[in-house]
């Protein structure tokens, strides 16, 4: 199931959050969901917070700020499904369209936004550690 997400839900995003490669800080994550022109979503399973998605509208371009699951619950569609709430949800408040960057060597992620219909535009180079570049994704409304 998926639903807004509460600032109670902050603590246990937190956790998914520092299962990942590169995580946000708690205060990092806390600014996020408190910024006016983001929306966060978790998706639950049994009662339990297992994924969430962060979305920013800037100037009617929605950036996937992040998104991340569980580690126990992956590959089982439910980035996918956050990603395609996401879209549905903004689809008709009259937007350009959807974009993010993604490491370029972050194949599941990038496996997740073409499965939603995103393409690669461009590339930003050594934009993460290791000199690892960004794919920089859009998917215009209408396509
Ligand atoms: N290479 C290529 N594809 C891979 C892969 C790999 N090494 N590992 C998994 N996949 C595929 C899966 O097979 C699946 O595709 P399929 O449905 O066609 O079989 C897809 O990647 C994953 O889809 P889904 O199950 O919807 O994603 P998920 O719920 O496992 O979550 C992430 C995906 C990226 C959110 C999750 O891995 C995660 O939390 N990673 C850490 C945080 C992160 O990197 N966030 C992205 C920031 S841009």
């Amino acid at each position: 199931m998926i639903r807004e997400a509460r600032e109670s839900d902050l603590d246990d995003i937190f956790e998914i959050e520092v299962g990942t490669i590169d995580p946000w800080t708690f205060g990092i994550l806390e600014a996020d969901y408190k910024n006016e022109s983001t929306n966060y979503f978790v998706y639950e399973v049994d009662n339990e917070v297992v994924g969430y998605i962060s979305l920013l509208n800037l100037a009617s371009e929605i950036h996937i700020n992040n998104i991340a699951v569980d580690i126990d619950y992956r590959n089982k569609g439910i980035a996918t499904s956050l990603v395609e709430y996401g879209i549905e949800y903004f689809k008709d408040k009259d937007i350009l369209g959807y974009t993010l960057e993604v490491r370029e060597d972050n194949y599941p992620a990038i496996k997740v936004y073409e499965k939603s219909g995103f393409k690669a535009v461009g590339i930003r180079k050594n934009y993460y550690s290791n000199n690892k570049s960004a794919i920089i994704m859009w998917k215009y409304i209408g396509e």
